[in-house]
């Protein structure tokens, strides 16, 4: 099933938390919903879900409007962010109860519940735990149980809030590759919200990233990933060094340094967003484009390196190389070595809004029309952590 968000806006008193956003989920397709804490992400699910009801705009599921539709005839299985199994119920019990709730006319019989739950159970991998209760069970499991639960009714779509939210890095990543197994098995159409950026990238077959209440951009993950369409995306994505500069055309003059960027239609004081791997590391100056800098500390623990260096004009940067990139270099904690940017990938450069450099005028502080965000005047770098807590 297919759905259609068609300007949808809704406010919680005065306060505007989604304005008029526009999406497409395909069927079939797995769709992240990706954005920080308080951007909306829950809202819209629930607003899909059926669970509030929009202040404006439709939702059309399978091109049909649903908008006056109740929940119980959308067809939709929800995950919720802070999922709660019914303690007082085995697991095979919270599996079933969304069967044994149907309507008399559509309850399956007593058979048909049993085979299905068992059904499920082996598909989420805990068939051997039908009988325990959920405080017998793990955080994973507890999740993968809440996913059962909600495939039991044989949704049409699958919402899913955070679906791994409160588990630690190695469980997440065993739940993220059972849910794309899961997907790529039932097909079901899936929404799933979360604000882990490598998740989004990893699990879906295309990202919205939202911001304050407004869709930023959508797309597949490299599409994000490698063409930001906006400060806040390309923040937000990946780790980025943010250097504050003057853009002119295909250079960016930062701390009286040329960097060469993409070509950039505007000129003016602006932001040059760079990711670690887009900077490329000498041992001699060989370019006006490089800039001399010193290493300051090295990780080498990994598949690729991280380097942190300070930059001529005083500004710590980070840079990732491979492991044989780093032989090569021989270079070593104080080592003096020169750095270029590569416009080909991970630079991005963006001109402020009347130009006016942001550490001059406070008004290019803080949001930008597009939904930016480019955080406080004179801060060059910044590591974007986007593994918020869940609140
Ligand atoms: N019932 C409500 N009444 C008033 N304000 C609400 C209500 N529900 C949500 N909000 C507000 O709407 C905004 C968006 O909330 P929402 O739960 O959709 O964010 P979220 O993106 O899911 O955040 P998180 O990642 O923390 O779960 C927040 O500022 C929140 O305080
Ligand atoms: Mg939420």
């Amino acid at each position: 099933m297919s759905i259609a968000v068609r300007g949808v806006s809704k406010r919680f008193k005065s306060v505007s938390v989604l304005d008029d956003i526009n999406i497409d989920v395909a069927a079939g397709e797995l769709v992240a919903l990706l954005g920080p804490s308080g951007s909306g992400k829950t809202t819209l699910l629930r607003v899909i879900a059926g669970l509030e009801i929009a202040d404006q705009g439709s939702i059309l599921l399978d091109g049909e409007d649903a908008t006056s539709r109740p929940v119980k005839e959308r067809g939709v299985g929800f995950v919720f962010q802070h999922y709660a199994l019914f303690r007082h119920m085995s697991v095979f019990e919270n599996v079933a109860f969304g069967l044994r709730v149907k309507p008399r006319k559509s309850r399956p019989s007593e058979e048909d519940i049993e085979s299905k739950v068992r059904d499920l159970l082996e598909l989420v991998q805990l068939d051997a735990y039908a009988d325990r209760y959920p405080s017998q069970l793990s955080g994973g499991q507890r999740q993968r149980i809440a996913l059962a639960r909600a495939l039991a009714v044989g949704p049409r779509v699958l919402l899913l809030d955070e679906p791994f939210g409160a588990l630690d890095a190695k469980v997440r990543q065993d739940l993220r590759r059972s849910l794309r197994d899961l997907h790529d098995d039932l097909g079901v159409t899936t929404v799933f919200v979360t604000h882990d950026q490598e998740e989004a990238l990893e699990l879906a077959d295309r990202v919205v990233l939202m911001n304050r209440g407004v869709v930023e951009q959508a797309g597949s993950p490299q599409e994000v990933y490698e063409r930001p369409a906006t400060p806040f995306v390309c923040n937000f994505l990946g780790d980025v060094n943010v250097l504050q500069g003057r853009i002119e055309q295909d250079t960016a003059f930062v701390g009286g340094i040329a960097l060469a960027i993409p070509a950039n239609a505007a000129s003016g004081d602006g932001v040059v967003y760079v990711r670690p791997h887009a900077l490329d590391i000498r041992t001699t100056r060989d370019s006006r484009y490089q800039f001399a800098a010193r290493v300051v500390h090295v990780n080498s623990a990994g598949s690729i390196v991280k380097i942190e260096l300070l930059a001529e004009w005083g500004k710590t940067i980070r840079a990732e190389v491979t492991q044989e990139r780093f032989r090569q270099l021989g270079i070593q904690r104080h080592s003096d070595v020169f750095v270029s940017t590569d416009p080909s990938a991970g630079v991005f450069a963006h001109v402020s809004p009347g130009g006016a450099s942001p550490s001059s005028a406070p008004a290019a502080e803080g949001r930008q029309p597009g939904g930016g965000h480019l955080g406080a005047s004179g801060v060059a770098y910044s590591t974007v952590k986007t593994n918020l807590l869940t609140s």
